[in-house]
């Protein structure tokens, strides 16, 4: 049903995430030794883009992990992580600057696992 993207797109959007995931935290960086900084360690606002720092480096990791794998050839898995991994790192940003966006969570989720449950069912086929 859907046509996987090539591995090379993989590789870019994982090499990009991990780009943009240092680059999210070298800015956090900048102020994370001061108290107050985005509401100060344990605000919602400051967890989220933490969140989102963690997020873009780890879903660049398994974007680069899925290109060299099997399972790259499985359409449905390769389009819920290149859309997750893009998506997961928006969403968190968007519900730190307004929590009333807590819904854009759904996006990344059903991508994400949608599309490890494909892949995962394509491996064990
Ligand atoms: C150039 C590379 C990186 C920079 C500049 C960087 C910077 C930061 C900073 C400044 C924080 C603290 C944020 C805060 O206090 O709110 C942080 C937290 C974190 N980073 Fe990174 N980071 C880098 C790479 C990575 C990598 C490669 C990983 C994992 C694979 C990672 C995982 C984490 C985690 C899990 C936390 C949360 C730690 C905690 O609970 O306080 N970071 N990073």
């Amino acid at each position: 049903m859907f046509t996987p993207f090539d591995r090379s797109v993989h590789e870019a959007l994982g090499f990009g995430l991990l780009l943009a995931g240092f680059l999210g935290g070298a800015s956090l960086g900048l102020g994370f030794l001061r108290e107050g900084f985005l509401g100060g360690y344990g605000s919602p606002r400051r967890r989220l883009v933490r969140l989102a720092h963690i997020a873009a480096v780890a879903l660049g990791l398994v974007n680069l992990e899925f290109a060299r794998s099997g399972a790259a050839a499985d359409g449905l898995a390769s389009l819920g992580f290149a859309l997750g991994a893009v998506a997961m790192p928006f969403a968190c940003l968007c519900v730190a600057w307004t929590k009333r966006l807590y819904l854009v969570f759904a996006l990344p989720v059903l991508a994400l696992v949608l599309a490890a449950g494909s892949a995962l069912k394509g491996v064990l086929a």
